[in-house]
């Protein structure tokens, strides 16, 4: 399967990606696994999600080399801090099994001089070999810049679909060569429902969600993470680099903005 490969901080990122929230225990492993088996090699996880154990053992059982999986977890704002934040990343790392992880990323945010420290916390990280990329998740334009002066983040997750497309913030971080991961890029399965999304998949004959993710994929530096619990959904979304949309198809997607 043909993927888009995304080039951040010269390590090399499959712009599409499994999200794995509410995927947990023996079940959600099973889904992980059959995602990786199905050419899933971008898995989003979080110490929030309870699952990180749930992903390692998915990976474990692929029998997919590690290092052929981009894999991405986030640290809560309640373990900003000297004494928790070290052995957070240190437990994701155990649960995970595995000894660095691809992208570390700050949750969400917290007040300035916290996320000052956090960001201080994520360069020791990479000092330890802990993480090969950092970033955030949920920031700011304003709060991105302040923490791009202390470590150097290289992504900022943010709720993305053609519901909420943040153009000023997209185009600063394309200017800066940083990836902007969408989550939530289908709206949570909202979006399908559009007439546009109907007529542009009848139209290429894809499904709604396929249109989805190919207007997201085609504008630089986006990855997407879409959360898919069935076999047929998974390799759906996969299944989106065999045909492109027009400007104008583009067009009328970005028209779906609230
Ligand atoms: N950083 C953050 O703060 C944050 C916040 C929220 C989410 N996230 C990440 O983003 C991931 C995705 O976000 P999300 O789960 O909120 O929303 P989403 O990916 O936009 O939507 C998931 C929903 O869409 C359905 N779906 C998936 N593929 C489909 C297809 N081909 N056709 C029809 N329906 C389809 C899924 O159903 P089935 O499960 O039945 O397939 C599920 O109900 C999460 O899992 C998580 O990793 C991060």
């Amino acid at each position: 399967m043909q993927q888009k490969l995304l080039d951040i901080q010269k390590v090399t990122v499959p712009a599409l990606g499994l999200g794995t929230y509410k995927l947990t225990g023996k079940e959600g492993a099973r889904e992980i696994q059959r995602a990786l088996l199905l050419g899933y090699r971008h898995i989003d996880t979080a110490e929030m999600y309870g699952n990180e154990g749930d992903v390692g053992n998915a990976i474990k059982a692929s029998g997919i080399n590690r290092n052929d999986i981009f894999i991405t977890t986030k640290v809560w704002p309640s373990n900003f801090s000297k004494n928790k934040f070290i052995p957070c990343v240190e437990e994701s790392l155990r649960k995970l099994q595995i000894d660095t992880i691809d992208l570390l990323l700050l949750h969400w945010p917290a007040d300035s001089d916290t996320n000052k420290l956090a960001a201080d916390l994520l360069n020791e990280c990479v000092h330890k070999k802990y993480a090969k990329l950092v970033g955030v998740s949920n920031f700011s334009l304003a709060q991105l810049k302040l923490v791009q002066k202390m470590a150097p983040v290289c992504c900022n997750q943010v709720e993305y679909s053609p519901y909420n497309n943040n153009k000023q913030l997209l185009q600063y971080m394309q200017q800066q060569g940083l990836m902007l991961t969408a989550y939530s890029p289908l709206a949570r399965g909202e979006v399908l429902k559009e007439a546009i999304i109907k007529k542009l998949a009848e139209k290429h004959q894809r499904s709604g969600a396929q249109i989805v993710l190919r207007w997201l994929l085609e504008q630089n530096n986006v990855a997407a993470i879409p959360k898919a619990g069935s076999e047929k959904h998974s390799l759906q979304n996969l299944q989106v680099f065999d045909f492109e949309l027009s400007e104008n198809d583009m067009q009328q997607v970005f028209a779906l903005a609230r």
